[in-house]
Parts: C-alpha cells; sequence; structure tokens
C-alpha cells in the first residue's frame, strides 16, 4: 500500500504536478492518425495531461497540436476553418499555424504588427507506425523518440487501435506489471484450462533495466517444465505484454505494444499497437477494433456492466466477460477500482511483488526529476536510440533452466 501522499503523487497528471512534469519530458501518443486522415479535415479535440488541446492536419500535411482555446479571447479552435495552412478561429478570423504562429488579425487595422508578438501554445508532433507522437516538455530540450520494434515495420505490419478508459492511467499500467491476474481474469475455459490451473501462484521477480523494469513471472507445469514471461515497463507509460503461453517463439503472432496514456487525473487511453511480421488483411484489422465504437469507447464499459454473462461465468469464462480483447476484462477490474484507486486501503501480498517493485520505481524517479536529474529513458544522443529489440517474451522451458541465457537474446535492450 501507498500513503495518501504518495497516491497522489503517482496519479495527479496536470500541469504543476509532480508527476505531469515527469510525463511531459517524454514524447506521448496523442491521437491516431486515421483521426485526421488529410490535409484540411476537419480539426479534433484531445485532452492530454489534463491540458485542453485541437489537432489539425494543415494543407501541406503538417500537424498541428493547439491550445483549444483562441489566443484572442478564448473561443474554441475546435470550430476553426482548416484551410491554407493554418487553422483560423470562426470568432474573429485568427489564423494559427501548427506551430503556433499567429500568422494574421484580420479584425485588427490594416499594417498592424500586432500578431507578431503573439505565440499560442503548440506542441510537436511526429507521425510514426499509424500513431501521432507529442512532446509537452520543455521546448528547449525535446528529447529524442526512442526506435523500438515499430518504428521499422511497413505499414502492413502495424495496426495501432485506441480505447477509453474511464479511470487514471496507473490502474491501467498497474495491469500489464501484474502476471498473477491473467490465470484468473483471463481464463476463458475454467474447465478445460489446466495449463494455467496447474500454478496460479507464480514466482515472481522485477528488475530495473535502462528503459524502466521488466517483471518476471515463472510458473511451475507439471514436474519437468516451467512458463516464464517476461512483460517490460516503459519509462513512462508504456509497456508489452506476452500473448497466451505457446511452446516456441513466434515472430508471426501477434505482439502489442501498449501505451496508457493520461487524458487526465480520471480518464486514459489505452493506446494497442498491434505488430506482425506477415501484414495485417483488412479483415483482421476489423476483428482488432471489433471491440471498440467509432468513438473508441469500448462495447463493453462501466455503464453497462461489461455485458457480465452469468451464465458464462459459471460454465467458461472466469470473469464471465466475453473478450476479443483482453483490454475488456482489464477494463472490468481496474475502472471498477474507482476513477483513482485509494492505494492506502490495499491489502498488498506476494503476488504484487512487481507492482510493489514500480511504484518505488515511479516514486524515485519523481525525486530524482525534483532534484534535477534527467528521467530514466530520456534519450539524447543517437547512439542511445535504439531499443528496436524491446520484446516482451515468453515460453515453456525444461525445469532448470537458465531462462536468462535464452530469453535475453530475444530481448537485447533488457541488458
Ligand atoms: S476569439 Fe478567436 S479570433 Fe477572436
Ligand atoms: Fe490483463
Amino acid at each position: 500500500m501507498l500513503s495518501h501522499a504518495e497516491n497522489e503523487l503517482l496519479t495527479r497528471v496536470g500541469p504543476g504536478t509532480a508527476m505531469g512534469a515527469l510525463m511531459r519530458c517524454y514524447w506521448l501518443p496523442a491521437l491516431l492518425s486515421e483521426e485526421i486522415p488529410e490535409p484540411d479535415c476537419p480539426p479534433v479535440r484531445v485532452r492530454l495531461l489534463g491540458e485542453d488541446l485541437v489537432a489539425f492536419r494543415d494543407s501541406n500535411g503538417r500537424i498541428g497540436l493547439l491550445g483549444e482555446h483562441c489566443a484572442h479571447r478564448g473561443t474554441s479552435l475546435f470550430f476553426g476553418r482548416n484551410v491554407e495552412c493554418g487553422l483560423r478561429c470562426v470568432y474573429h478570423g485568427w489564423k494559427f499555424d501548427v506551430d503556433g504562429n499567429v500568422l494574421e488579425t484580420p479584425a485588427e487595422p490594416k499594417g498592424s504588427d500586432f500578431h507578431n508578438k503573439l505565440r499560442h501554445t503548440a506542441y510537436p508532433c511526429q507521425e510514426i507506425a499509424g500513431m501521432i507522437f507529442t512532446y509537452m516538455g520543455a521546448p528547449e530540450k525535446p528529447p529524442l523518440m526512442p526506435r523500438y520494434e515499430w518504428a521499422g515495420l511497413d505499414a502492413g505490419q502495424a495496426y495501432p487501435v485506441k480505447s477509453y478508459l474511464e479511470c487514471n492511467y496507473l490502474q491501467g499500467i498497474e495491469g500489464d506489471f501484474d502476471s498473477s491476474h491473467t490465470t484468473f481474469l483471463h481464463n476463458n475455459d475454467i474447465q478445460n484450462n489446466q495449463t494455467l490451473k496447474r500454478d496460479g501462484a507464480p514466482t515472481l521477480d522485477a528488475e530495473d533495466t535502462n528503459y524502466g523494469m521488466r517483471a518476471i513471472s515463472v510458473r511451475r507445469l507439471g514436474a519437468e517444465r516451467i512458463y516464464v514471461r517476461t512483460s517490460p515497463y516503459i519509462m513512462p507509460c508504456f509497456s508489452i505484454v506476452p500473448g497466451p503461453p505457446t511452446e516456441k517463439f513466434d515472430e508471426n503472432d501477434i505482439r502489442g505494444f501498449r501505451f496508457w496514456v493520461p487524458i487526465d487525473d480520471e480518464h486514459s487511453w489505452l493506446y494497442i499497437l498491434n505488430m506482425r511480421k506477415q501484414p495485417f488483411a483488412d479483415q483482421e484489422r476489423a476483428v482488432l477494433r471489433s471491440w471498440i465504437e467509432p468513438d473508441y469507447r469500448r462495447k463493453r464499459n462501466l455503464h453497462n456492466d461489461y455485458r457480465i454473462d452469468r451464465d458464462l461465468q459459471r460454465t467458461r469464462l472466469y470473469s464471465g466477460i466475453e473478450a476479443v480483447n483482453p483490454a475488456e476484462q482489464d477494463g472490468c477490474a481496474t475502472e471498477t477500482m474507482g476513477p483513482i484507486c485509494d492505494r492506502s486501503q490495499e491489502h498488498l501480498g506476494y503476488s504484487d511483488k512487481t507492482i510493489i517493485a514500480l511504484r518505488k520505481m515511479l516514486l524515485n524517479a519523481l525525486r530524482d526529476l525534483a532534484q534535477g536529474k534527467a528521467p530514466r529513458h530520456t534519450i539524447y544522443h543517437e547512439a542511445e536510440r535504439d531499443f528496436s529489440r524491446l520484446r516482451s517474451v515468453k515460453g515453456i522451458l525444461a525445469v532448470g533452466t537458465d531462462w536468462h541465457k535464452i530469453f535475453d537474446g530475444l530481448g537485447a535492450n533488457d541488458a
């Protein structure tokens, strides 16, 4: 458990908060490319780290992420006219470019240079693998974006989706660093799932890494074999989780790189960047997003009790919640804790070992930042940028195998 003050420190992300400052040291997903698909398309609202913003793609295809409220008198730029390389406020026609320059103030007298003295909130953006990332920290020193596996994929090999989570980001990502819940919450065949049934109490470990941490779980499979999973936590709020157990590693397994991005203290986006060597077909993409509404809310959500089916809960599904994506079941576990879980009321046991380590690492990161140290995994040199081999790995091995030797070759950035 945490003290109330520690819980506040880890969960508050708005401007001026400690965690908000840490988050603002990194590039974060702001929206999907599909939300602003072409030049001069309608702008969209983006709320991120408690700030209200508007994203648009200008006539040249450049992406802008501006403060939502016009610098003149505050009208929402969501209603703006996205034409001729800028976003024009509908109230008095002020025109903004993607860098936050005020290009024109047409209601001012001819020859006025008023606009040259103004600058509007604008955050830099970059687009990779169908996602648009932004950096909201000190403009003098933007870090480099680490190059993860997906930076090198062809267009068809990556397919991002996002879904709305009605709780604080930390509840979401703690689930990815909590291996023991998978045996229960995600057991979708309670009669026959002998593999998972056998060891619901794995041996756990958490290791510090240069990108954050990694969680390790080892389950016994009978007398002779073990099932090992490793799950990276990537600063500040990203993760990779392995799929179900298989006998061998397969490049064509769908892997998910996950980003838990705070909208504000009580709402988050989960971005899942699906990746696979073999390009996704249209039909597969449709399945990958079939659990999400066009507005990115989950079909099974807090307001319909996740469509829990008590018959299925008795006969087949541990959770009673049918899921195309395990995130549908995770949503029930994390949202029903409340918008911001009160961690001073928890009763933590051995199975929470990795969560405890994670919270400690994050609290240390906040302390280091307050003392002026650059946070872990903020990258300023090209030579430190390559994280393309960072993976979540899993495998069934003989008892007594040194899994570090086998796995670390598959996740070389874990060194
Ligand atoms: S409020 Fe936007 S131009 Fe006046
Ligand atoms: Fe889960």
